[in-house]
């Protein structure tokens, strides 16, 4: 049998004590599916003391991670730690400069050092594995890079937020405000006490700059992500959403187009009869959709100890099966080296149908006034409704439109106007509707 793999585990939170844990409980079968042994030969965290539920006194410890990086007594360094600077992205660094294979569950590292840590690893001829940093124990990293070949991607899209789709599952299902629904999802775990990475976009937005450069072979560009969260979505957005056959979901889009590739984070409506719509609670999924395949679905669990660490444990598997000499493929799919710039295409150019919600003053003429507005920006309708406001606000009525595909230019535009016009007694809300089968 060949040589134990020796790995180090830099980081024993959540993800690393499972990884920890899932390398000792499923050694012997590990050992025969990759032909050789996985030991864990040294980890690193802040605090030796710790009690992390798993015994890893037989590895040897590392105060520092960078020290564990450069040591010749592992042969994969597995970066846990987290965040985009700081020890994470110094210690990958140093391990890929040793000449070591890097497996990290980081995108916030990869959004912003991916490619510049991929022409080191590809210039030392060693492995960065990453797939537990997209959609957790969803294998899509692997499915595009490596079980896509020949295939253009036309679209990337996804739920890759679980705290955002646990939150939007219950304002619908339970009829409650998302106030209440957050604070319910930090209650249980679902959502940290800071909760404005996940809930504005941020963290979908890294996920999304990992899927683009994959899909499309383009530098990573997580600095150029039109972003919108979901903490101005209302019931009263859900309930007309349903009544209109969609349902809201934070979506990351990935989109080429004739001006360049759209990147963008927002709340989004989907056809409620569409599969990504039936993915609720803190599950993710991605779409892939391509010229040969069709449009692909993955789901499953994004997050959690067992989840990542399934995506950590097969990345190391890959490494312990590669064979010394063996030229291992490009960490984006193309050579870091060849990916080409990214060109953004404008989001204001964006073309899809829209979902305006409006409240409005009850008096004559407020309803003819928006028609106009929407025809001379040739904005096409296919629905408008209104509704008369009950309660204290009698005064007032909602005006609900759908539009046929126009351009975001048009739409704000005529919400402009509208606004303008001074027939409004609330923030206008606009959703995109996305196409989605
Ligand atoms: N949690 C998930 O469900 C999930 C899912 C997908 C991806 N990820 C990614 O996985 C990574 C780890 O996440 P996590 O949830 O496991 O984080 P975590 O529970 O906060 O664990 C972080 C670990 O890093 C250690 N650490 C921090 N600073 C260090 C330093 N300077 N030197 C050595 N060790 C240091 C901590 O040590 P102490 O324990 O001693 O404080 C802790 O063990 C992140 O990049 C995250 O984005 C997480």
């Amino acid at each position: 049998m060949a040589e134990a793999l020796r790995v180090g585990i830099a980081g024993l939170g959540t993800v690393g004590a499972s990884v920890a844990r899932v390398l000792r409980d499923k050694a012997a079968e590990l050992t025969r599916q990759c032909g050789r042994d996985i030991i864990v030969a040294a980890v690193s965290a802040r605090d030796p003391k710790r009690d992390r539920g798993i015994d890893v006194s037989s590895a040897k410890w590392f105060d520092d991670p960078m020290k564990m990086a450069q040591t010749a007594e592992i042969d994969v360094f597995i970066e846990l730690i987290g965040g985009d600077e700081g020890p994470a992205r110094l210690s990958v660094k140093a391990a890929l400069e040793a000449g070591r294979h890097v497996v990290t569950a980081n995108k916030a590292l990869l959004a912003k050092h991916g490619v510049a840590l991929a022409e080191i690893a590809e210039k030392k001829g060693v492995l960065l594995n990453y797939e537990a940093a997209v959609a957790g124990g969803i294998p899509v990293i692997k499915t595009m890079r490596e079980a896509m070949a020949g295939n253009s991607v036309t679209r990337v899209f996804g739920i890759l937020n679980g705290t955002c789709n646990y939150i939007l599952t219950r304002m619908e299902a339970e009829g409650i405000s998302f106030d209440a629904c957050l604070k319910d999802a930090q209650r249980l775990g679902y959502a940290e006490a800071d909760p404005t990475f996940d809930i504005e976009g941020h963290d979908t937005a890294h996920k999304l700059s990992i899927l683009t450069s994959l899909a499309f072979g383009t530098k990573i560009a997580a600095n150029d992500i039109y972003m919108e969260g979901i903490s101005n979505i209302t019931q009263a957005d859900i309930r007309a959403a349903g009544d209109l056959g969609y349902r809201i979901k934070l979506l990351g889009v990935a989109q080429r187009t004739e001006s360049g590739i759209e990147q963008r984070v927002h709340p989004t409506m989907v056809p409620t009869a569409s599969v990504i719509a039936q993915v609720h609670g803190v599950t993710n999924a991605v779409a892939i959709e391509t010229d040969i395949l069709g449009e692909l679905l993955l789901s499953g669990p994004g997050a959690g100890g067992n989840a990542t660490a399934s995506a950590v444990i097969g990345d190391i598997a890959d490494i312990a099966k590669s064979r010394p000499g063996f030229q291992h493929g490009p960490v984006f799919g193309r050579p870091a080296k060849e990916l080409r710039p990214y060109k953004k295409a404008q989001m204001r150019s964006h073309a899809g149908g829209y979902f305006i919600r409006l409240t409005v003053h009850d008096r004559i003429g407020v309803f003819a006034a928006i028609a106009k507005r929407m025809a001379d920006n040739d904005i096409s309708l296919e629905s408008i409704v209104q509704h008369a406001v009950s309660g204290e606000a009698a005064a007032q009525k909602t005006v609900i439109l759908v539009t046929h595909e126009t351009t975001e230019a048009a739409v704000r535009k005529a919400v402009d106007g509208i606004t303008k016009d001074g027939h409004l007694t609330d923030k206008p809300q606009v959703i995109r509707i996305e196409r989605a089968g």
